[in-house]
């Protein structure tokens, strides 16, 4: 669980995102949006279908540029213009189905663009063996998985595998800082998903921070240090997993805490 800020380092957030908004066309999908993310912190966000959960991070990763508000990362402030910039800051996206090359197998997916070479009589050679070495290494020691066979094409792999080929992928192209997960349990099974939350475990444990978007509320609260509820392109709370209840956030969610309040 996080630790309260007890010195000056960690009262610069990792991440702040001020007053983000995004529309399109006539659609306010992300309306003045505001969140800080520490190192190695899990923020669940949470929402209806249509609350913006999924423009907000797409913001972050560089899908969108936000009409309005600023982010900074480790207290500087950064542009983040297409997804090459927002991965040299650190931050990556893994989504369960997304971004994988069905045919290659993991160590092709995770060497993608980057892939590791040899020399032999002058002439360059893929280096196959030590690209295979080291994405088992990767998933193993960063992801916590073992592939039974890791030469088997990622379409042979289950949904669980194959998001942890995605996640290994980002930790090897970058020094990862924060990973974004779109709904990263919504297709698994029951034992794929516990692997899944462990594996969000393991990666908090390194320090890496996590933003985790999902509909299912035992998940988040599984996972995340705090959760933001969004409505209609608002933050309309953030509550701590520790002294606030499912029932809590779910009024958040349908409105009913605010009705209650007003
Ligand atoms: N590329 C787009 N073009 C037009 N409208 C969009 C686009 N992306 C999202 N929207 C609209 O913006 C609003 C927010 O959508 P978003 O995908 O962020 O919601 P979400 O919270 O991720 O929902 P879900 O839980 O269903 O994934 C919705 O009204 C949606 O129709
Ligand atoms: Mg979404």
């Amino acid at each position: 669980m996080n630790q309260p800020p007890s010195s000056t380092e960690s009262d610069t957030p990792l991440l702040e995102m001020r007053s983000i908004a995004k529309h399109f066309g006539g659609v306010m999908a992300v309306a003045g949006v505001s969140l800080r993310l520490d190192p190695g912190e899990v923020l669940g966000i949470v929402g209806d279908n249509g609350a913006g959960k999924s423009t907000l991070i797409k913001v972050l990763t560089g899908v969108y540029e936000p009409d309005e508000g600023d982010i900074r990362v480790e207290g500087r402030l950064v542009s983040i213009g297409n997804k090459r910039q927002s991965r040299q800051l650190g931050i990556e996206a893994v989504y369960q189905n997304l971004g994988l090359v069905d045919a290659l197998d993991a160590a092709g997916n995770v060497f993608l663009g980057h892939e590791l070479k040899h020399r032999v009589l002058g002439l360059t050679f893929l280096d196959n063996d030590r690209m295979a070495e080291e994405a088992a290494r990767v998933l193993k020691e960063k992801v916590g998985i073992e592939l039974e066979d890791i030469h088997a094409p990622t379409h042979h792999l289950s949904g669980g595998q194959r998001q942890a080929v995605a996640i290994a992928r980002a930790i090897y192209a970058t020094d990862l800082k924060i990973l974004v997960m779109d709904e990263p349990t919504a297709a698994l099974g029951p034992e794929e998903t516990r692997h899944t939350l462990a594996l969000m475990q393991n990666l908090k444990e390194q320090g890496i921070a996590l933003i985790v978007i999902s509909h299912n509320l035992d998940h988040v609260f599984r996972v995340a240090d705090r959760v933001m509820v969004m409505r209609a392109g608002r933050a309309v709370a953030t509550l701590s997993c520790q002294t606030s209840t499912k029932q809590e956030v779910l009024a958040h969610i349908v409105d009913a805490a605010d009705i209650e309040a007003a």
